[in-house]
């Protein structure tokens, strides 16, 4: 399985960013892993560009569930991939909590973004009073298997576990939880599509850095990232990528 390093740029970024992305290829023309950014949509089909033949994919943060349609605003899972998209983010909690999507939402956006050929990402994790209540496991247990989509395969379908308590806080859980929700994630996985389930990447996402990444990684079940802050500045994301390839 090819280990994924997948940067989310969030609400942040303008053209003049894009020359972080120049700055990236030049640093790390052909890593191991698969490298990924996300920026929003005003960029996707600029830093498609900026990207084009080199190693970086392109993808979005959200897409609508229809392809087409009276939706002032959204934005179709076939609109992102014309602009150079491969990949697309689902069910990040600042979408579930910012517009209220519930999980089947996300799954109905998943299936958009498979029939139109792109990879979702699909984002599961607990908050902090959760976690504090002993439901972390039943919390992405539910978002898993409400969230993924039935035709879920290793080549459709990244699965992202990002604690919400640990996104942009710089608290991170302990590895040893990090690996219970990976262990639980993977074997979840493998009740709904058995041998399949081993070659879904599982990434994990909540302030990492170059600091903790490589031991982030080290860890089983744990095929790569998503990455909030770090990733906009090419020598942070570009040492989670290095981490990721080591
Ligand atoms: P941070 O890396 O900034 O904590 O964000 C994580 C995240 O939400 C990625 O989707």
């Amino acid at each position: 399985m090819r280990k994924l390093a997948a940067g989310n740029w969030k609400m942040n970024g303008n053209a003049a960013a894009l020359s972080e992305v120049t700055a990236l290829l030049s640093a790390h023309p052909d890593p191991t892993c698969e490298m990924l950014l996300c920026p929003p949509a005003t960029l996707i089909a600029q830093m498609n560009w900026a990207a084009r033949n080199s190693a970086l994919r392109i993808g979005g943060q959200d897409c609508h569930a229809k392809a087409a349609g009276a939706h002032t605003g959204d934005i179709s899972a076939a609109m992102l991939k014309d602009a150079g998209a491969t990949y697309v983010i689902l069910g990040h909690s600042e979408r579930r909590a910012d517009h209220g999507e519930s999980d089947e939402e996300v799954r109905t956006k998943a299936e958009a973004a498979l029939d139109a050929g792109l990879i979702a990402i699909v984002c599961v994790g607990e908050t902090e009073l959760q976690r504090d209540a002993g439901q972390t496991l039943a919390v992405v247990g539910a978002q898993l298997k409400a969230s993924v989509p039935d035709a879920v395969t290793a080549e459709n379908v990244v699965i992202a576990y990002e604690p919400v308590w640990a996104i942009g806080t710089g608290r991170t859980p302990t590895l040893d939880e990090i690996a219970e929700v990976h262990a639980f994630l993977r074997a979840e996985l493998a009740a709904r599509i058995g041998d399949q389930a081993t070659g879904v990447r599982l990434l994990y996402g909540g302030s990492v850095k170059p600091s903790n990444a490589a031991e982030i990684f080290a860890l089983a079940n744990v095929d790569g990232a998503l990455v909030g802050g770090a990733s906009l500045k090419a020598a942070d994301f570009g040492a989670i990528v290095a981490a990721l390839s080591a």
